[in-house]
């Protein structure tokens, strides 16, 4: 019998209640949601994005039927600081015909460029040349083979950088384009920022998305927008307010994100590849609001995570990140009269983007986190008392860490802690209760990314059923991001992931349907419910139950699992063997002085043994002794 409470007292659900978090994982910024189909557009890839590139990556040096050099070069005729290098093109024999020259193709990202028959494609590009009476571009769209599907001349003029730019439309589809751009004529021509982008991105905006990525996170009706970032915001050196801000593996700075994607540094991506920082913070406020979206940013707190044994920054250094995390309130909100509330309206976007939080920090949890935390914390108080602040609590938000953090929040004043965790769906289903005894008083929880490890439907279903305990804690949890969101089927780092692409389509999965369904009928208020089971519901279960230890070289004793009425199943006092107990995971169990004793290093190890029983509802608990000294 389930009992309904129509009229009941739940919690409130807020519209943010669940949401999309974008990271630029699995090369899902450049190469993925981010238009441009021009793979290394500035020639600025280097080995120390990846040792596989080079600057002339994603492209092939053409000569037909002409003569001629082309080089990447860095010298002071560059575009300007932030953006090192060009193309150097010397041309020394023309050629005969449309198409003929001495210059360069791209390849684009995956198989190559997608380009459908009759749309249209922007291409711009910044140019120079020597020559007095100027020079010819060919520009061409075709095929591997280089079968031309649109060509279009540009005249260079000049010998100062200018932007040129030009519409082709090619006559017929492939998902294997490739842009050529070749100088007609005899001269030297330097090129750089070689762009390409279908006329129709995402809602039509300018420097945009990707139509068809996008429209499927729209779909998703997402409350809130949380980015950048997921481990690429807390990693790299601090050093760019030392050494230049071009210099590679440095921590992510949303400064360095807006203004004329020309004079975007460069950047190495925590996840192996290159960030042009082409979808850059003004990208990522535009999206919250084409979406209807919250903006969630998340910026560092001059502690490094995710595995980034970087040093910390001096006090300088860490005042600066202050500054800076101050500056983008005023970006987001100001108005003409603030200095960066005036640059968002010089740079087209006069009304404020409504930022109403900000996260400190992600996964941090190292012995100066609290400290450069709290200043944060203080800063943005005190300047923006209108602001919700959203703290961390370290990786994976269990073990002993996550409870020192939690009683760390629990100090500061924070309005939301963001919780963290991938799990088997096995977790999922058996921790629906985990916010059911979260204090009321204290902090929320945004859990800005979490999930059951796996793409099959029955993951998608633990994650349905745990959201149903999200949904119930309404009070408690006010926000909740299934992560990560995309992910390029050609360069994945993490899986699994909410949506798939290549360079031509997108495949969706279980766990993308269960967030669009949840994200989509979200409800106003939790109705309270109740259920009494007669005895013919008990189900009866049998096989494995584990026991997830968190801390190196744990020890249990006195295991007991009773059922949710209280009935005893069984209990293990480890006095004989082990032998129904199995380690899973890495590492090793063993018995030893009576107790189940874990010899892993790795954290995150689990026990299991076969059991069997009537379990009400599947519902038990696990209660286990850890030994002193572990
Ligand atoms: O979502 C993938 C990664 O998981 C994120 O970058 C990080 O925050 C977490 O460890």
């Amino acid at each position: 019998t389930i009992t309904i409470d129509a009229a009941g007292s739940g919690p409130s659900i807020d519209p943010t209640m669940y949401g999309a978090f974008f990271e630029d994982i699995n090369q899902g910024a450049d190469g993925g949601i981010y238009a441009e189909l021009v793979q290394n557009r500035s020639f600025e890839f280097n080995s120390a994005d990846n040792r596989a590139f080079t600057p002339m990556t994603a492209w092939e040096t053409l000569r037909r039927g002409s003569d001629g050099t082309v080089a990447v070069v860095n010298d002071g005729n560059r575009l300007n600081e932030n953006n090192r290098n060009y193309l150097q093109i010397d041309a020394t024999a023309a050629g005969a015909g449309s198409g003929a020259g001495v210059g360069v193709r791209n390849s684009g990202w995956n198989a190559g460029q997608k380009l459908e028959a009759k749309k249209k494609y922007n291409y711009s590009v910044w140019a120079r040349t020597s020559n007095p009476a100027g020079s010819t571009l060919a520009v061409t769209l075709e095929t591997p083979e280089g079968a031309r599907l649109a060509l279009a001349t540009i005249k260079v003029k000049g010998d100062r950088w200018a932007k040129y730019g030009v519409t082709l439309s090619p006559k017929s589809s492939t998902g294997a384009g490739r842009l050529a751009t070749v100088v007609q004529g005899t001269g030297t021509v330097r090129l750089d920022m070689v762009s390409l982008f279908p006329e129709d991105t995402w809602n039509g905006r300018e420097n945009g998305l990707r139509k068809d990525l996008a429209e499927k996170i729209d779909d998703l009706n997402p409350g809130f927008l949380r980015f950048p970032g997921g481990c690429i915001v807390n990693t790299g050196s601090y050093d760019s307010y030392t050494a230049p801000n071009y210099t590679r593996a440095r921590t992510y700075q949303w400064k360095d994100t807006i203004g004329p994607v020309e004079q975007r540094p460069a950047n190495r991506n925590f996840w192996g590849y290159n960030q042009t920082y082409g979808l850059g913070y003004m990208e990522y406020f535009q999206w919250a609001e084409d979406m209807g979206a919250v903006p969630v940013p998340v910026v560092p707190v001059g502690v490094t995570g995710c595995g980034d044994s970087n040093r910390a920054p001096d006090q300088a250094t860490l005042d600066r990140y202050i500054q800076d995390t101050l500056d983008l309130i005023e970006f987001a909100n100001g108005d003409a009269g603030t200095e960066w509330g005036a640059k968002r309206i010089a740079y087209g976007h006069p009304a404020p983007y409504k930022l109403d939080r900000i996260s400190l920090g992600n996964e941090e949890y190292k012995p100066e986190f609290k400290a450069y935390f709290t200043q944060f914390y203080n800063a943005v108080r005190k300047a923006h008392p209108e602001i919700k602040i959203i703290g961390n609590t370290g990786p994976f938000s269990q073990g002993p860490e996550f409870e020192d953090l939690s009683a760390f929040n629990a100090t500061t004043g924070v309005d939301l802690v963001d919780e963290h965790y991938y799990n088997e769906p096995s977790w999922f289903l058996n921790n629906n209760h985990r916010y059911d005894s979260y204090s009321r008083d204290s902090y929320k929880v945004f859990l800005g990314e979490y999930a059951s490890k796996g793409n099959k439907p029955e993951n998608a279903l633990a994650e349905a059923s745990y959201m149903t305990g999200l949904e119930r804690n309404a009070d408690v949890v006010k926000m909740a991001s299934y992560a990560p969101l995309i992910a390029n089927e050609a360069n994945t780092q993490w899986s699994p992931d909410m949506l798939f692409f290549n360079g031509t389509s997108v495949r969706t999965t279980p766990n993308y349907e269960v967030q669009k369904l949840f994200m989509n009928n979200v409800g106003t208020k939790v109705v309270p419910s109740t259920q009494d089971n007669p005895a013919s519901t008990v189900v009866p279960i049998s096989g494995k139950i584990g026991l997830s230890t968190w801390a190196t070289s744990a020890r249990y004793d006195n295991v007991k699992v009773t059922g949710a009425d209280g009935t005893a199943l069984f209990s293990d006092d480890f006095s004989g063997t082990a032998a129904a107990w199995t380690g899973n995971g890495t590492g090793s169990w063993s018995v030893q002085d009576g107790a189940y004793v874990q010899s892993s290093t790795t954290a995150q190890n689990t026990m299991v043994t076969a059991g069997s029983g009537d379990w009400n509802n599947y519902t038990f608990s696990t209660k286990a002794t850890k030994l002193a000294g572990s």
